[in-house]
């Protein structure tokens, strides 16, 4: 028999059908995608997934990658390094703004592109292969198996990485970014192009929800001190410039990713992930931010 959880999601996603919005155009492979996919997965800290659709469909992370770049930065690096370079400011502005603070030259926040791009370059490693392979392992640790990068997302993203690569080497002019811009840019690419399942960003998520602990493997893959780092910064710059709409309407700490994902954590108890690539202007799934709505109206998961 089903479960309630699993019949009260299986409710609300024909009730949330939003086909609002339209898919990424600026990335070649992104503007291909089927429009219609759609998946929904809840990880419980203890370790039990519910999903509904195709929850074991893969696309590329995008900036669902930047929480969990941001993380590892830490790790290495602490708070002081890593806070030299990149602010925990909400920009308000869109994702990939070419914006840097006129007094320090950092970019506001690691969710934004300029920032994420600085994260990427603060991961140990001694070359942008070697930090991106500790990336992938890493972000395989929250998820709780070892994830690939998609070959065809990665090409057709660093063909057409203009605005980005405007934006590395922008930030090598401040001396933010110390190394060769166009190798962290590559690193960074890449990392946007890792391949995941709803159900693995539904653990990722969990990870984070249990304190920094992967609920099926037990690993501690994340100190708690950088799990509230993050939450924070999640909660107050994960979903650009509408933040502050989604943390007044959802009350959760969330990513979204421009290939239609978006995790929301709910802490103690649970994450989520909702993958439908129609976008809403802000770069955010109309269809995810619907749902997400509803769930947290429903079942009470607002935080504030
Ligand atoms: O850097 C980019 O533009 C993409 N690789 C990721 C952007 C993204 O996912 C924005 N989120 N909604």
């Amino acid at each position: 028999m089903r479960s309630p959880v699993q019949q009260y999601l299986e409710s609300i996603v024909d009730q949330c059908n939003s086909g609002d919005g339209e898919v990424a155009a600026y990335i070649p492979e992104l503007a291909a995608a089927d429009p219609d996919q759609f998946a929904l997965a809840l990880a419980t800290v203890d370790g039990h997934v519910y999903t509904v659709g195709n929850a074991e469909t893969a696309y590329s992370i995008q900036s669902i990658s930047k929480p969990f770049t941001y993380a590892l930065a830490l790790s290495d690096q602490g708070f002081e390094a890593v806070g030299r370079k990149v602010d925990v400011e909400p920009s308000g502005e869109a994702f990939n703004e070419i914006s840097l603070a006129s007094d320090t030259g950092r970019p506001k926040n690691p969710m934004i592109n300029a920032g994420a791009i600085t994260a990427s370059s603060l991961v140990s490693g001694d070359s942008g292969i070697h930090r991106f392979t500790r990336v992938r392992e890493w972000f395989g640790r929250f998820a709780g198996r070892a994830l690939e990068l998609d070959e065809s997302v990665y090409t057709s993203e660093i063909t057409t990485a203009h605005r980005n690569r405007a934006i590395a080497h922008m930030l090598r002019e401040f001396d933010i970014l110390e190394g060769d811009p166009e190798e962290t840019l590559d690193q960074y690419i890449r990392q946007c192009a890792i391949s995941v399942t709803t159900q693995d960003l539904s653990l990722m998520a969990a990870t984070l929800a249990n304190g920094g602990i992967q609920p099926t493997s037990g690993e501690r893959v994340l100190e708690a001190t950088y799990v509230e780092r993050v939450l924070s910064v999640m909660a107050t710059c994960g979903m650009y410039d509408s933040a502050g709409d989604w943390i007044s309407s959802v009350g959760m700490p969330a990513k979204s990713g421009v290939s239609g994902g978006i995790i929301a954590v709910l802490p103690g108890q649970a994450g989520f992930a909702v993958f439908s690539p129609r976008l809403d202007p802000h770069g955010n799934s109309a269809r995810g931010v619907q749902l997400c709505e509803r769930m947290s109206g429903d079942m009470d998961m607002h935080m504030m």
